[in-house]
């Protein structure tokens, strides 16, 4: 009788095992479907192309709210390829925090003269990492016009205005 017991609990034991091993198998194999379909960097600087240039048009119309917006979420776009190609956002963040930093505190400054300097800078040293991760053939020019037709970047305002 004993001996049974012992047969069916080792039994029942390795059953709840492998149904965990089985389960856990799963649960990652779900985290890599849902991974697999995270942006990487195309779809996500495609946003960045379009917020870069309506940043111009917005400093240039004095909406300087609008330009720090821009700014803003030209970098929260390319957060989905921390976690879908991290080495390259690695690339992308400093980037952001050393390159992009002094359009960014032309912004700051509400000073359009800086700005549009800065902004030129940049330009090139956007299209260097296109040429270093192996799309030299995305080089970038400056638009006439804004991206989206549909935004008033004259409205006066100041960097400060974006909600945090
Ligand atoms: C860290 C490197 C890096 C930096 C910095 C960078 N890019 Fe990119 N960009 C890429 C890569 C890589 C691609 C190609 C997408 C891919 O990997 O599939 C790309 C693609 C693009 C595209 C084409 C998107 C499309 O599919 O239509 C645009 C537009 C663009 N970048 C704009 C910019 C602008 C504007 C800047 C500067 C403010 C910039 N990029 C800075 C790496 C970078």
């Amino acid at each position: 009788m004993f001996k049974v017991m012992a047969i069916v609990s080792l039994f029942l034991i390795s059953f709840a095992t492998l149904l965990y091993a089985a389960e856990g198998d799963d649960i990652q194999k779900q985290i890599d479907a849902i991974k697999g379909v995270i942006p990487k960097f195309a779809i996500p600087m495609r946003e960045v192309g379009d917020r870069f240039q309506n940043m111009y048009f917005a400093a240039k119309g004095g909406n300087w709210g609008l330009a720090a917006y821009m700014s803003k979420y030209m970098n929260g776009a390319m957060k989905p390829a921390s976690l879908t190609k991290p080495t390259g956002y690695e690339a992308w963040k400093s980037f952001y925090n050393d390159t992009f930093a002094a359009v960014n505190k032309a912004i700051a400054a509400q000073d359009f003269k800086a700005f549009e300097k800065e902004y030129n800078a940049v330009i090139p040293k956007c299209n260097e990492c296109h040429v270093g991760m192996g799309y030299g053939f995305i080089k970038l020019i400056k638009q006439k016009a804004a991206s989206d037709a549909g935004i008033d970047y004259s409205v006066k305002s100041k960097a400060t205005d974006v909600p945090k």
